[in-house]
């Protein structure tokens, strides 16, 4: 009997240890339980040796993906030991990345020259063609990409944006608004959706005054992206559930609580390409901040027509951001979410080509978005012309999501993706936003790593031709062949190289 009592007061005291910690948000809202988690990720490998699934077989990141962010996000070592289990040998679709024989040497931590933050300025100045008032140069080539108070708990918005202040990099507010969990410290750019939130009339049309109101107030708002879809649901319109517009949520929107919120599947400020530039010019010269798109890719109408108007009329977007039919979203229809818009590295070259076809990709910045939370994704990424990338769910995973999947339920089981107030509990802002900041920091820091590797001293210095695609145990693609780049295709333009270069050269 004593033993009993003895075991009951053990789990006692592991419980309550479990609920005062603060360090994992699993075990915090599932006390003792959570353990079990912990267990069977430590055996995970050798339980998967026999049963389940391999390291790569799980979707939309596999798991040495996530363990990666884990490890990287806990300044633990990121290295993996034996060597690759990828079938190399006979994989289809598999990138390589072209080493030089001659890299970059990259500074170790005991030379004078080294800089712990990795910081990486974007190659670009965000609004410089169109010489914003507030035009700058991002200082870092990896932020977070949108996502909502209101998907995200104010925990975990909170986290990700103190996260962004420690790393030095860019937090876009997702479309609904900038909340106070938002107004930590680290920049903003502020989406505006079809439902213009934070800045709409009671009818749901756009109001500058209020976008103004707010500008003014928020100086940490450094840029604006105006939201024309996601991949995950592009061409849809949103509804958040009556339930889930609480009180502090329909303050921030400028909706009323308690009722569904519809937000359109198109803009009610502009109708086509032209419209849109007119819209944006007019937003840029009222707040003086740099005005940019977020899209994924399907028909090219409107990229054509966006060129065309560009070009012929000098007005701007001064950022486009694609996003990829891979990316995700707190809730989307599966047929939306499965088969609607491109994957990032079909639509974003389309686009790219299109506009560099113009003359157009030395003048715009491009931002890609679409699981490139990855060195080697991200590289890829720069070497088809992106000049920044934007992470949203390998974010989410450096503050402790587990991949439950849950998003859409309310259920999220480590506080991230809920508005419930015991989930959330478990997720500690102070711990979890240094995760987030080791992550994007170490994100950068093997970004640079690998651009080394190339021997360009940054990422926008790396090209098409230092990837190739295997198909299979004989066959493989170069991706200047593949999409179809000319020569002098994603790189900046002479200056921006001499500017980078200077910088970069600087930091050593
Ligand atoms: C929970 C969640 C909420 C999101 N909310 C928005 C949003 O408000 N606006 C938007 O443009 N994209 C939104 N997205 C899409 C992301 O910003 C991003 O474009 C996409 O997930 C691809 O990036 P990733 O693969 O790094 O997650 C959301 C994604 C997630 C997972």
């Amino acid at each position: 009997m004593t033993y009993v009592w003895i075991a009951l007061g053990a789990l006692g005291l592991l419980a309550l240890w479990d609920i005062c910690q603060k360090k994992h948000a699993i075990l915090r809202n599932f006390p003792i339980l959570g353990h079990f988690r912990y267990l069977l990720e430590s055996i995970g490998p050798e339980l998967r040796q026999y049963i389940v699934t391999d390291n790569d077989s799980e979707r939309p990141f596999n798991r040495d993906q996530r363990r990666w962010i884990y490890a990287v996000s806990k300044n633990q070592s990121p290295y993996f030991g034996f060597g690759t289990d990828n079938d190399l040998e006979n994989a289809q679709d598999y990138l390589i990345i072209k080493h030089n024989v001659f890299p970059v040497p990259t500074p170790k931590p005991d030379s004078p020259d080294f800089d712990p933050s990795f910081s990486l300025p974007c190659a670009k100045i965000l609004g410089g063609f169109r010489e914003r008032k507030k035009a700058f140069r991002p200082k870092s080539v990896v932020n977070v990409s949108a996502m909502s108070f209101g998907s995200l708990s104010s925990a975990a918005v909170e986290a990700i944006n103190r996260g962004c202040k420690e790393a030095g990099c860019l937090h876009n507010t997702g479309e609904g608004a900038a909340s106070p969990h938002h107004l930590k410290g680290g920049d903003l750019i502020w989406q505006i959706g079809t439902g213009y939130f934070g800045c709409r009339n009671d009818d749901g049309t756009f109001s500058l005054e209020r976008l103004l109101e707010t500008c003014e107030q928020h100086s940490q708002i450094k840029a604006l992206e105006i939201k024309l879809s996601q991949g995950a649901k592009a061409g849809l319109g949103g509804m958040v559930l009556a339930a889930k517009v609480t009180p502090e949520i329909a303050k921030i929107r400028g909706i009323p609580a308690y009722q569904n919120c519809f937000s359109p599947s198109s803009h009610s400020a502009f109708n086509d390409a032209d419209s849109m530039l007119d819209w944006i010019e007019m937003l840029a010269d009222k707040t003086g901040l740099p005005v940019g798109i977020k899209s994924a890719v399907g028909e090219l109408d409107f990229w054509e027509q966006l060129a065309r108007q560009i070009d012929q009329t000098k007005r701007a977007v001064d950022f486009i951001t694609i996003d990829g039919g891979e990316g995700g979203s707190g809730a989307a229809p599966r047929a939306f979410a499965d088969h609607v818009s491109l994957p990032f590295r079909h639509g974003f070259s389309r686009v790219y080509r299109l506009l560099a076809e113009h003359g157009l990709h030395h003048k715009i910045v491009f931002n890609g978005a679409g699981k490139l939370g990855f060195p080697e994704t991200a590289l890829f990424a720069f070497g088809i012309g992106a000049d920044m990338i934007s992470v949203a769910r390998e974010a989410m995973i450096s503050i402790g999501c587990i991949q439950a999947q849950r998003c859409h339920t309310g259920h999220c089981p480590a506080g991230v993706a809920t508005q419930n107030r015991w989930l959330m509990r478990g997720l500690d802002p102070t711990s979890k936003s240094a995760r987030c900041a080791n992550y994007i920091t170490k994100l950068r820091a093997e970004i640079l790593q690998l651009s080394h590797t190339c021997g360009a001293l940054h990422p926008a210095l790396v090209t098409p031709d230092h990837f190739e695609i295997l198909e299979g145990p004989y066959d493989s693609q170069s991706i200047r062949s593949v999409f179809n780049y000319r020569e002098g295709d994603a790189i900046p333009s002479a200056g921006d190289i001499a500017s980078i270069t200077e910088l970069m050269n600087a930091k050593s």
